[in-house]
Formats: C-alpha cells, sequence, structure tokens
C-alpha cells in the first residue's frame, strides 16, 4: 500500500471541458465548511451533477477516507438506498441487521465526503438516512443534488442558476465569451465543428440564442450540435418555431422547464427515424448498456436493424444524446437523466414501453443464466465483475417483474439465479434475500422455479446465521423437491440443511446430510453442488479434528476446480485445507495456503471469504505469536463492526478457545493492548497486515523439497495450478505453444509426477511467491 497521499474514493474524470461557476464552486465550498449537508437544487440539465462534482474534485484531498459519488437516478426502490450508497462507498455488508445501521457504523469513524446526486424521486428515503447518518458520523459531510430541497434542519441549500447570460446589447466576442453561457456555447461548438469561432458577424445571433436556451448548460450542449447543419440563425429560427408551437399547447410548466423541454424534444425531432426509436428504446436501460445489449433488446422489427445499430449509437453520441465511456469491447453508452425521461416517455406514448422492458428483463434473465452455468470456469472473475457493472440494469429487470402483474415467475427465476452473484462475497447477500423474499410472497403457487427460490433464500439466510428463516424454506423446498422430482433441489436443499445443522453444531447430522448431498449432486453431475459438499464436508472434519480425513477432501476438491479453471472455490478449499495441514503440524505451509486464500477471495471483493482465513491466522499464530493473534483478532473484530458482516457461527468455538488461549500467553494487559492496536487498523490495513507474515526461515522441515525448478518453471507450475491449457500459459507469459509444452513436460520429469493435477496439488501447498 502506498503511503503517498492520493485521492480515495470513485469520483468520475471529467470528459469535457468546465466551464465557468467560480462564484458557485467558492460559495459551495463555504456553505460545506458551515454545515455538514448542502443540497443543490435546481432545474434540470442547469448542471447541478457537474457542479457537485467540480465541488467535490476540490475538496478530496480534505477527507482521508475519500470522496464518493452516489448515482441514484436509477434507482426505483428507495428500500435499496443504503444498500446503494454502503456499495458506491465499499461498505460490504452481509448481515440480516437494517443496512442503514451497518452503514452507520461503516462510517462511524471516518472522514468522507458523499455525493448523492439525483435525490428528487427518493427524497424522503434520503433525508431520512442522511439525517440518520450525520447523527452518527461525525466526520461525514454530504453534498447532494436534486431538483428539490431535502428538508432537514442542518441542511443548507444552494440553488444552481442558470449560466451567465450576456444582456440584450451588441458586444464584441471577447467581451461575449466572458459569459458562461456564451464561452459553454463556443466550447461545445467548436468540439462539433472545428472551425467554430464566435465572430462579429455571428456573436449577435449566438448570444441570442444563449439568451434563448436561458443559460441551462444541457440545452447549450444539445443547440450547440446542431452547428454541423445550421448556422447559429438558422438554429435560433428554429427554435423560435418549436417554442411558438410548445406555447400554443396548454403546459403549464416554468419556463426553464419548457426550455429544456423544447430542446430535447426538437433534438428528437431532428433526428433521423432509427436514431428516435433507438433513443426510446434504449431508455428501458439502467445504469448504462453495450453495443450487444442495445442490438439484441432494440430490434424487434424493421423499424431498426441489428447491423444499424453501432452507427445509430454513434450518431445520437454525436448528437449529445448519449454518453460514451470506455473503449475497445469495453465501451458502455448512457443517457443523461433528463434525456432518459424523455426517451422513456416518448416509448411509454407509443404504446410498446412493456414489449421494451420485457426484452431487457429477458437479456438480462438470460445473462444471469449464463453466469450461472459459466461460473465453475476460467472466466469466474470477469463474471463477476460483469454482474456488477450491470448491477443497475439488473435490479431494473428484477423490478420490472415486481411491479408489471403476472412476471413475478421470472423474477423468481432471475432472482434464484443470480445466487452466485449474491453469495459470492461482493456483498450482496441480504439484497439478494429481499428480492427472494418478495417473489416468494408474490408467487406462492408451487413451481420449479419457487423450489430454487426457497432454497437459495434459505442459503442466503444460512450464510447471516439466521437458522430460524431458513429451517421452514427448506422444509417446503424439500417437499415441493420431491413433487417436481427435481433432483438438483434435492441435492441442495439436503446440503442446506447440512450447513445448517453446522450452524446449529450438529456436526454429526452436518457430516451425515452433506455426505447424502454429495452423493445427489454426483449423480446430477453439478460441479457446483459438489464442490460446495466436498468443502463443507473438509470444513466439518477440520472442526471434527479429523486434519486426515479434511486433506483428503481438500485435494478432490482442488482437483476439481483446477480441472475447471474457477478460482472462488479453490481459494475457500485453500481456507479449510490450511487449517487442516496447520492441525497436522505444518505451520509454513498453513500460512501460505491462508495468504493464497486472502489474495484469490480479495480478486472477488469477497470480504467475508478474506475475514475467515485471517481468523485461521489468528488461530495459527495464538500459541507461537501472541501479540500478533490479539492485534489480528482485534482487527477483526473492528471489520465485523465496520462492514457488518458477521462471523459464521460454526467459528465460534474454536475463535473462543484460541482468543482464551492467547489472553492466557499474554496476560489481560499486553493482550487488550495488542488487541486494540489491531481494532484501530482500518479492514485494509488489518489484511495488510496479515498478509505481512513471511512464512519464518529455518522452519522449513514441514516443506516439500523445491524440486529443483528453475523460474520459469516454477511460474509456469503455478499457472499450471490455476488451471491453464498450455495454449493460455503460452498466451499469458508471450511464449510459443511448444516451449510451454516442453516446460511442462521438464517440470513433470523433474518432479517425478504423472498428470498435471500432481503438479498443481503440490504448487499449492508451496508459499507463493507474489510478484
Ligand atoms: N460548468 C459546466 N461546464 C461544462 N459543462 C457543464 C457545466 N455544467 C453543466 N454542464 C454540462 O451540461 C449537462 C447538464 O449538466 P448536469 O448533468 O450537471 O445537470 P443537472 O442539473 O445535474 O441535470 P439533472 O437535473 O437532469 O440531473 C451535462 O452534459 C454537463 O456536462
Ligand atoms: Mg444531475
Amino acid at each position: 500500500m502506498s503511503k503517498s497521499p492520493r485521492r480515495v474514493g470513485n469520483l468520475p474524470a471529467e470528459v469535457t471541458v468546465f466551464v465557468g461557476r467560480r462564484r458557485e464552486v467558492a460559495e459551495a465550498k463555504r456553505l460545506l465548511a458551515a454545515s455538514r449537508l448542502v443540497t443543490l437544487t435546481g432545474v434540470g440539465g442547469v448542471g447541478k451533477t457537474r457542479l457537485a462534482l467540480r465541488v467535490a474534485g476540490e475538496l478530496q484531498r480534505g477527507f482521508p477516507d475519500g470522496a464518493w459519488l452516489v448515482e441514484l437516478a436509477d434507482l426505483s426502490d428507495p428500500g435499496l438506498l443504503p444498500q446503494t450508497v454502503a456499495s458506491a462507498v465499499g461498505a460490504r455488508s452481509q448481515s440480516a441487521r437494517h443496512m442503514a445501521d451497518s452503514l452507520a457504523s461503516y462510517l462511524a469513524g471516518k472522514r468522507l465526503l458523499l455525493v448523492l446526486d439525483n435525490c428528487e424521486h427518493l427524497s424522503s428515503a434520503c433525508a431520512e438516512l442522511v439525517g440518520r447518518l450525520l447523527a452518527t458520523a461525525p466526520g461525514l459531510v454530504v453534498l447532494a443534488t436534486g431538483r428539490q430541497a431535502l428538508r432537514l434542519p442542518e441542511e443548507r441549500v444552494l440553488r444552481v442558476p442558470p449560466m451567465s447570460l450576456p444582456e440584450d446589447r451588441v458586444l464584441q466576442p471577447a467581451r461575449l465569451l466572458q459569459y458562461e453561457a456564451v464561452n459553454l456555447f463556443a466550447e461545445r461548438a467548436s468540439a462539433a465543428v472545428s472551425d467554430f469561432h464566435v465572430t462579429p458577424e455571428n456573436s449577435a445571433a449566438v448570444a441570442r440564442l444563449c439568451r434563448r436556451l436561458d443559460g441551462i448548460p444541457l440545452a447549450i450542449e444539445l443547440a450547440a450540435v446542431q452547428l454541423r447543419a445550421l448556422s447559429p440563425e438558422q438554429v435560433l429560427e428554429r427554435l423560435d418555431d418549436r417554442y411558438r408551437l410548445l406555447r400554443g399547447g396548454s403546459r403549464i410548466a416554468a419556463p426553464r422547464h419548457q426550455t429544456l423541454h423544447a430542446l430535447i424534444g426538437w433534438s428528437f425531432g431532428l433526428c433521423t427515424a432509427e436514431e428516435r426509436t433507438l433513443w426510446m428504446r434504449v431508455s428501458v436501460f439502467s445504469g448504462g448498456f453495450d453495443l450487444d445489449a442495445a442490438k439484441e433488446v432494440c430490434c424487434v422489427d424493421d423499424e431498426l436493424a441489428p447491423d444499424r445499430v453501432a452507427a445509430t449509437l454513434r450518431s445520437l453520441v454525436d448528437r449529445s444524446v448519449l454518453i460514451r465511456n470506455g473503449s475497445g469491447d469495453r465501451v458502455r453508452y448512457r443517457l443523461l437523466e433528463t434525456i432518459q425521461h424523455y426517451g422513456r416517455n416518448r416509448l411509454r406514448a407509443t404504446g410498446v414501453e412493456t414489449v421494451f422492458r420485457s426484452r431487457h428483463r429477458d437479456w438480462y434473465q438470460r445473462m444471469a443464466a449464463r453466469a450461472e452455468a459459466e461460473w465453475f470456469g476460467p472466466d469466474q472473475v470477469e463474471w463477476s465483475a460483469r454482474l456488477r457493472q450491470e448491477h443497475a440494469n439488473l435490479r431494473a429487470a428484477l423490478d420490472f417483474c415486481l411491479t408489471e402483474p403476472g412476471e413475478a415467475r421470472s423474477g423468481l427465476a432471475i432472482a434464484g439465479t443470480l445466487r452466485v452473484y449474491w453469495l459470492s462475497g461482493t456483498g450482496f447477500v441480504s439484497e439478494g434475500r429481499r428480492w427472494l423474499d418478495q417473489f416468494l410472497a408474490l408467487d406462492q403457487e408451487p413451481s420449479p422455479e419457487r423450489v430454487k427460490g426457497l432454497w437459495c433464500g434459505a442459503w442466503l439466510a444460512a450464510l447471516q446465521n439466521d437458522v430460524e428463516a431458513a429451517e421452514p424454506m427448506l422444509a417446503e423446498s424439500r417437499a415441493l423437491a420431491r413433487r417436481f422430482d427435481d433432483d438438483t433441489a434435492l441435492a441442495y436443499t439436503t446440503q442446506i440443511a447440512g450447513l445448517v445443522a453446522l450452524h446449529r453444531g450438529d456436526l454429526t447430522n452436518a457430516v451425515a446430510l452433506i455426505r447424502q448431498a454429495l452423493r445427489l449432486h454426483e449423480a446430477t453431475g453439478d460441479p457446483v453442488g459438489t464442490a460446495h459438499a466436498l468443502i463443507r464436508l473438509a470444513t466439518a472434519a477440520v472442526l471434527l479434528g479429523d486434519a486426515h480425513t479434511a486433506v483428503t477432501l481438500c485435494t478432490q476438491s482442488l482437483a476439481m476446480s483446477q480441472v475447471h479453471g474457477e478460482r472462488w472455490f479453490r481459494a475457500h478449499t485453500l481456507w479449510v485445507l490450511g487449517i487442516a495441514r496447520w492441525e497436522q503440524g505444518g505451520h509454513r505451509r498453513a500460512i501460505a495456503l491462508e495468504h493464497k486464500c486472502i489474495r484469490l477471495k480479495s480478486e472477488f471483493d469477497d470480504l467475508l471469504g478474506v475475514c475467515v482465513a485471517i481468523e485461521a491466522l489468528a488461530w495459527i499464530a495464538a500459541t507461537e505469536r501472541a501479540e500478533r493473534a490479539a492485534t489480528l483478532f482485534g482487527g477483526l473484530s473492528r471489520i465485523w463492526q465496520v462492514t457488518g458482516l458477521s462471523r459464521l457461527s460454526y467459528l465460534d468455538e474454536p475463535h473462543h478457545r484460541y482468543e482464551a488461549m492467547t489472553r492466557h500467553a499474554l496476560g489481560d494487559h499486553a493482550y487488550e493492548k495488542a488487541f486494540r492496536r489491531g481494532s484501530e487498523l482500518s479492514p485494509d490495513e488489518v489484511i495488510g497486515y496479515a498478509l505481512e507474515e513471511r512464512a519464518e526461515p529455518g522452519g522449513a522441515a514441514d516443506e516439500p523439497a523445491p524440486g529443483g525448478l528453475t523460474r520459469r518453471e516454477r511460474q509456469i507450475a503455478e499457472l499450471l495450478a490455476e488451471g491453464y491449457s498450455n495454449k493460455k500459459i503460452a498466451a499469458t507469459l508471450v511464449i510459443s505453444e511448444r516451449t510451454a509444452e516442453s516446460h511442462v513436460e521438464n517440470i513433470l520429469k523433474k518432479l517425478g509426477f504423472t498428470s498435471r493435477t500432481q503438479v498443481a496439488a503440490w504448487v499449492t501447498e508451496r508459499p507463493s511467491h507474489p510478484a
């Protein structure tokens, strides 16, 4: 970890030039110095978000725990507000406790700036949450934006005015450009047409145009793009026509709302039929989308052919309707809030909104199903990241199923299919449960989807140590699985019943149930279920003091992970294997295994997985390095507290035993001191501290001989253990496939092995050599 001061947070980089607003920036800063809650209000498109980001960027260095943007425009369920804020700021929570509580304790000791963008549609939920967080977190400062204020007593409000405008008299270009609106217009116009300048000839038209646009930045941006085809004069004329049209109507909107509405409507009218169609249809996405998604969701008829989508997206970007982020394969498109709103209304007006929302749902339902099917494989880390990126869309799809009559069954299916996502430690256990609970309540009719929803729900509940909730779900799931002859469901139901027995401390029963589940999973050919069962059986064996059995089971599980090229279960297995090796007297090996587990679990952002490995490191240290053990215990207690996660209850007994041992070795005073030192570290520091311990030199008696491998061979052996094929090894190390092949042969020869799996097992238990 670098010690140099760095910017912490998630503020996006500015992609276009920022213009003016010196007074507003200064005023916002002044208000933020006086109050911990400042809200920027103003009409749509006036520049609230842009200003907030600017101010936050300038103040960022004063907040050691960072400046964090939480975008709320896409969130429709106020119940998910605390979860959304928590995941934006990186506070992960798996606890069943109220999410707002764990967020509050996460923020309690932090000096952090929170930017809540677009609060208007959730203003009472925002007010409640912000009020609560400010009360419990003295170092928290909130900068909110919205069409209106939150109405909290401590709130200071800054109304963001339109950009400054020239009066109605002739001015020289240089003078004119001192006005923000003109400056912005000139900026964006020259981006659209490279030789555009404000000249003595066009300056009067430009000034009038900016006045006509009321100095609203979004309107200015949309109008500037028109200069590709029209002169400023012509743009002005067309606008006048449009306004007359609008005024003729019976709208009772404020004039500035009318301006923007007129502008967006005008931009819409100028689009080609294809562009209009695409604009309306992509408005069903939340939080951005990529080309493939747009093609699949938006192309149903001859109005838009799939091979026209890429070009049409590009032209919408040119028209400032879409914002494009990323590059290459990772390009994503996004609509500004007001523009999305407009598209959505038009789509609704044409009576086909449901068609496209349901196609959107179908696309994400298929994505979730693919993620589930491919989870146990080489693309696992990518899937984990991809689902995370699509979180807002997944929510929108689930939301559609929740609110659209007759769609609850699909919702149940999606929420169940996403179990890999809810569980894989990205911190969404509570959210997964919430969706499942809602759909299970909405669609109570027996169905295969319900069976899966039930066992998934029970699983998530068990992970939260909530066995009371898990048991009735399991009972119903078991009965329905039999009724539908669903062997997969029966296998999981049995396994989760075993997990619940483990939580209850009934190890004998747990082992019997999980063994039974293992047979069922093997019979259905389900590697994920099998891997889970093997790891759980190994865990039970370790808890029963049977290290030998645990090692055998772990070896089986590692071989499966290796064959499939997956890493999440591998990491999980390393944790259990580490404890087993330690029980067999292999301290160094055990520590190396726990370190590997922590590194792998970090790739998935699986904090719970990381924490159980740190717990194991503390046990290992308890006897010989008691001070370190106490510090690790202190560090963990802090992580539990700030993240709202909790230790799996079946680890309580050994935890208390090793904690007592540590205390005894150190004496109360020294124990408390070391514990306190740990509890003052941040979660990242605790992880760093846990990883810092290098295997002690000299104590290599329990290590296998290095086998005389060269550095390159060791490197290749490490990749082999991750399930890489010769081809992938070759690509990773930029060598030919033939060379990779001959390295692998040498490794086998030197180690006296006959299979890659043996090499993998050998590598797994050697200390890693992180780059
Ligand atoms: N000071 C500025 N300099 C440059 N561009 C700006 C400035 N202020 C706003 N813009 C641009 O104008 C557009 C609208 O601004 P922004 O999204 O901040 O408005 P908003 O008030 O947050 O709108 P909404 O109410 O829809 O959320 C954006 O494309 C933004 O980049
Ligand atoms: Mg905004």
